[in-house]
């Protein structure tokens, strides 16, 4: 196993992996909407046979506790339950997926099967208009489908809400009592700094404090210790239900932070506010592996979530 030499003693445990950088939404806090990022099946994507062989490699040196797969959006990955299969036949048992949910009703049972642990969905609004508004796509249904039928076959869920000012932040409640009707629990994001929101993104902020002070109008309720190297901070109303925020301006969770990133081309990224893309091909000896992860653990920030030009959907959230 490799020594990162990190001064806040962190290390890679968690890796994210982008498997493909379109998605078949438009959300307004991610992408322009250009044609370049929204839903094109018939792009050439990487082979599963790739991934798998740079995972195992980062696996060896890392010992990975969880894998994560993001996009643009994992569904569209067209061998995603082949790439399941392959990470869990390395020995990795805790895969995860982050997702808009738009085909999980389809597909939820065969990723189960799969070997897939868990998936957290996006869903920014509870009203029609304001998914529309947001996503740039109409059918908030078939998200609310996707969530069900992943609750339904046994799926760990979690509901991802960013909440923009002005945008959806009168969602909040109609969102959390979604997701305490459903029995899963729901986290609001800050909106972050990133990509076309670079430089950008105040204006948009609605920030932990105001999000709590929503949820105070309606409810009671506790905070619960946050876990070590967890996006969220989590709350728990008086009837039980639980609540979190990943509140990367108000709180940025920096200081133990343990996810290393994998985009769709190879390259890896040991922080989100970092566009300098490491290159790997599963070809490189442990020396060469391990001097690009302690690159990759120098690209990490000290305490602050800076935020980066690199589109989300590229880098994988
Ligand atoms: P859980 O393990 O289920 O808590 O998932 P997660 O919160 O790590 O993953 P998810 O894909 O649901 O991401 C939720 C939000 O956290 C997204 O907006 C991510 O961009 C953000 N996020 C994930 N990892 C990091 C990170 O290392 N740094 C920062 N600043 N934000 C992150
Ligand atoms: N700010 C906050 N969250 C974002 N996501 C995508 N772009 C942003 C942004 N600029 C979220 C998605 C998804 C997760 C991977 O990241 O909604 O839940
Ligand atoms: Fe697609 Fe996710 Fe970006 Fe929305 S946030 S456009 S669902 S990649």
């Amino acid at each position: 196993m490799v020594n990162l030499d990190d001064k806040y003693n962190r290390s890679f445990k968690t890796l994210r992996v982008s498997l493909l950088s379109t998605c078949n939404l438009g959300c307004i806090y991610c992408t322009m909407g250009s044609e370049d990022e929204i839903a094109h099946d018939h792009r050439p994507q990487t082979p599963a046979a790739n991934f798998v062989k740079i995972i195992a490699g980062l696996h060896g040196q890392l010992n990975l506790k969880t894998i994560r797969l993001t996009g643009g959006e994992p569904l569209l990955y067209r061998e995603l339950e082949t790439v399941i299969k392959g990470i869990t036949a390395l020995g990795i048992a805790d895969v995860r997926m982050t997702s808009n949910g738009f085909l999980l009703e389809r597909m939820a049972p065969k990723l189960k099967a799969a070997g897939l642990r868990s998936v957290n969905v996006s869903l920014d609004a509870m009203d029609a208009e304001t998914f529309f508004a947001v996503t740039r796509r109409k059918q908030l249904q078939r998200t609310l489908a996707g969530i069900e039928a992943a609750i339904a076959c046994g799926l760990e869920v979690k509901i991802n809400s960013v909440i923009m000012q002005g945008q959806n932040d009168k969602q909040i409640l109609p969102l959390l009592n979604y997701a305490f009707k459903q029995n899963v629990p729901i986290r609001f994001l800050e909106v972050m700094a990133m990509g076309h929101l670079f430089g950008n993104s105040e204006k948009h902020l609605f920030t932990q404090h105001q999000i709590l002070d929503v949820i105070a109008s309606r409810y009671n309720f506790v905070r619960l210790a946050r876990k070590t190297s967890a996006t969220a901070n989590y709350w728990q109303t008086e009837q039980g239900g639980i609540f979190g925020i990943i509140g990367n301006e108000s709180e940025p969770f920096c200081q133990d932070c343990n996810r290393l990133r994998l985009d769709a081309e190879g390259n890896i990224y040991g922080c989100l506010s970092n566009n300098n893309p490491i290159p790997l091909n599963g070809n490189e000896n442990n020396i060469e592996l391990t001097g690009k992860l302690q690159q990759a653990m120098q690209q990490k920030q000290n305490l602050h979530f800076v935020g980066s030009a690199l589109s989300m959907m590229h880098i994988g959230g």
